[in-house]
């Protein structure tokens, strides 16, 4: 199905099923461990051996000798993997350094050996007498010196590396209030729950990984270009995830290696990456520093703003495109952003969750609050009065929806905003300094490719497949949803499939783009299965599913019937036209935040935290909202604590545990609300939904750094912001 025209009315306007707060369809396997996650595949796959990662112990230089015969021997090893013994291995698309390195390293901890024995305990013990001696070189690992040899990135996708309209230099100049100030945001990892882990068995020349990834088919292809086979020899399961965030839509160590271990062994192998080397093996999101410069007149209207970021990588490695939501989010006429990527030898920095938009909004929101205070207006006003309804570089181009401003407004109403003092550092209780903070929270809605099949069984149950994946979000639910609306059946009579390669491709989790893309895949083949169930009962024109039953022209048949002789199958994709180009796709929010920061230590509590998002069609308000308070908490973690420190000497993540990398516990939180702006999206899909997993996290850090400047006065424009930086 092509959707290139606004959605008119179809059948999941009824909302019977999409709307509803439903319960995870997947909650009661997941509490009762019956969920089975990359590492557990027991059922499916007996007897596996274990695998144990070694990784570089330097950061840059070269394996000069790497000596596996002591490990070889060890009790209970049934091999050992290295670059030299897996042959000559290709590289994946989505891949900047190699997954098994050797003899060039390319960064600390980048995989040099699996050891494979017969249990955990043995290969983990071989694993300690692998000796590799090194040939180091000097590494580069620190943005602040290098970031001026950064390079512009390859244009990607809509991220141009410089971007242009008017003439900003002069009008920033002229402008009567300016503010030109520097942010930095740090090195954060994904720190997901379930590491990355791959079990992987060979049936022939066929290889099986049963693994952790949000994209299933880039994995396919990617380990398939790895391993010089064909794509369709290699099958990706991954039915549950203990969380992503972006650090599972790559193909990564955990799962190269269960295939090369297992090929060696010649028998099943289970990889799960050591906790540290989920730190300093895998992805992260970089450090940035950016610098905003915002001109604006004395009414408050912004007329020049710009926006330049810096981040570094392994050569060839991808920018972090902060500037991407200072383009859109607000007027002005004279406006230009640049992106450049530096040099560095860190572990490789690629996507986290709300990629580019979250550090960017941390910038350029505390900015607009430095902005506001120096007009002498209120934060919320100078962010209304400077709304835009057109993209501002293309004012031809407009939002297909924005309601921005009625977010602000819920935002401030439901706050309680109007009794917050606006100078700083005057609201006291005991030793606690109380403050208000508000930002924006904006991100686009990409739309991709995605494809269902759906089976109406004898029985009259349902059955979807689909590769999507389903990373702790709820994709299970909103498609059973999807499905139960479509053919009129309960939830309960809809069986869900996903994650698995031998399944047609969707969208996958990524990007925000995973819950109105896939739902909509499952639409398009829902349409054909009604289709087919109209012939097969011999119903002419409009049909109506309700009930079980099929409707049309005054007659009523059982849905079931339609499956008497056979089970019927129909399969179908939604392919976006250009609509998402013409109209902005967008979502937008606003976040309001209260703190308290200890007088004595600088100790930051949170007291509550609000989020205003306007988003489509909301298909589950239950899951949604619980995206959104994970987004908020992330947030808070952000602000507060999240901060990989780099080992300047030998260039890695120095805390690269959980008792080290700090993110907020529930202790940390103690009041969330959600509310979601009534929208439906005709330009989004036949869904008119959006997403709201990344919306969600864009802006909470800067509304917490604000609300602290408002508790305190002091301007931390360094994340994250910790006591010392108060005190
Ligand atoms: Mo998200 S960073 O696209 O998983």
């Amino acid at each position: 199905m092509k959707f290139n025209t606004p959605a008119t009315t179809n059948p999941i306007d009824r909302l019977r099923h999409v709307g509803r707060p439903y319960d995870r369809v997947d909650g009661p396997l997941k509490c009762t461990g019956r969920a089975t996650y990359a590492y557990e595949h027991h059922r499916e796959v007996p007897g596996a051996a274990h695998g144990i990662v070694v990784g570089s112990a330097i950061a840059k230089g070269t394996v000069a000798a790497i000596d596996v015969e002591a490990a070889q021997r060890a009790p209970g090893v049934l091999a050992v993997v290295t670059a030299a013994s897996a042959g000559k291995l290709g590289k994946g698309e989505k891949n900047t350094a190699r997954l098994l390195g050797g003899p060039k390293i390319e960064h600390y901890h980048q995989a040099l050996a699996l050891v494979v024995a017969e249990t955990f305990e043995q290969a983990r013990a071989a694993a300690s007498l692998v000796r590799v001696r090194y040939r180091e070189e000097k590494g580069s690992f620190d943005l602040a010196k290098v970031k001026d040899s950064g390079i512009a990135p390859k244009p990607e996708r809509d991220y141009p590396p410089d971007t242009r309209a008017g003439d900003f230099e002069r009008h920033f100049e002229l402008a009567p209030v300016k503010l030109d100030a520097v942010y930095t945001t740090p090195d954060q990892s994904h720190a997901m729950m379930e590491p990355h882990a791959t079990t992987a068995r060979w049936d022939g020349g066929k290889l099986t990984i049963w693994t952790s990834s949000q994209m299933i088919d880039w994995w396919r292809s990617d380990l398939a270009k790895t391993l010089h086979m064909r794509k369709q020899d290699v099958r990706v399961v991954s039915p549950y995830i203990g969380g992503g965030f972006g650090g599972k839509l790559f193909l990564r160590a955990d799962a190269l290696l269960a295939a090369l271990g297992a090929r060696a062994a010649g028998r099943p192998v289970k990889v799960a990456l050591q906790r540290h080397l989920v730190y300093n093996n895998t992805t992260h999101r970089p450090k940035t520093i950016q610098r905003l410069r915002i001109g604006a007149g004395r009414d408050g209207r912004i007329a020049a703003i710009g926006h330049e970021t810096w981040n570094g990588n392994l050569p060839g490695g991808r920018p972090e495109v902060a500037t991407q939501q200072t383009r859109l989010l607000y007027a002005g006429q004279h406006r230009m952003t640049t992106t450049r990527v530096a040099v560095l030898d860190l572990p490789e920095s690629n996507s986290m969750r709300a990629p580019g938009e979250a550090p960017g909004l941390m910038a350029l929101e505390i900015a607009m609050d430095e902005l506001a205070e120096k007009l002498g207006m209120d934060p919320v006003q100078f962010r209304i009065l400077n709304d835009t309804r057109v993209d501002p570089e293309k004012p031809i181009r407009p939002f297909s929806e924005r309601r921005f401003i009625e977010c602000l407004r819920t935002g401030a109403e439901r706050h309680g905003w109007s009794k917050r003092n606006p100078k700083p550092a005057q609201v006291r209780e005991g030793r606690w300094l109380i403050g208000h903070g508000v930002a924006a929270a904006f991100r686009n809605s990409p739309v991709i490719t995605s494809a269902a099949r759906v089976r109406l069984r004898a029985d009259g149950t349902v059955v979807v497949e689909t590769d999507m994946t389903d990373i702790g979000t709820g994709s299970y639910t909103i498609i059973a949803q999807t499905a139960a609306e479509m053919l009129g059946v309960p939830l309960t009579q809809v069986e869900v499939k996903l994650g698995d390669s031998d399944f047609p491709v969707s969208a996958g989790s990524g990007g925000q783009f995973g819950a109105n893309s896939a739902t909509a895949g499952v639409y398009a083949a829902c349409v054909k299965l009604r289709e087919q169930v109209a012939g097969k009962l011999g119903l002419d024109g409009e049909t109506e599913f309700v009930d079980g039953a099929v409707r049309a022209a005054g007659r009523s048949l059982p849905l079931a019937q339609a499956a008497r002789d056979g089970e019927l199958v129909a399969e179908d994709v939604i392919e976006f036209g250009d609509l998402a180009k013409k109209n902005q796709l967008s979502t937008f929010g606003a976040h309001f935040v209260e703190v308290a920061v200890d007088a004595v230590t600088g100790e930051t509590r949170v007291r509550r935290m609000l989020a205003v998002c306007a988003a489509g069609r909301i298909l589950n308000p239950k899951a949604a909202r619980s995206q959104v308070i994970g987004s908020m908490t992330m947030g808070v973690g952000g602000a507060l604590m999240e901060h990989l420190v780099v080992d300047q000497r030998l260039g890695f993540f120095a805390n690269h545990d959980m008792a080290t990398y700090e993110v907020p516990v529930h202790a940390d939180i103690p009041h969330q609300e959600v509310i979601f702006l009534d929208e439906e999206d005709e330009y989004s899909s036949p869904m008119k939904a959006k997403g709201v997993g990344e919306l969600g996290l864009c802006g909470v850090a800067a509304a917490v750094a604000n609300a602290i400047y408002n508790a305190t006065g002091v301007r931390v424009r360094e994340y994250p912001v910790t006591l010392d930086k108060l005190l």
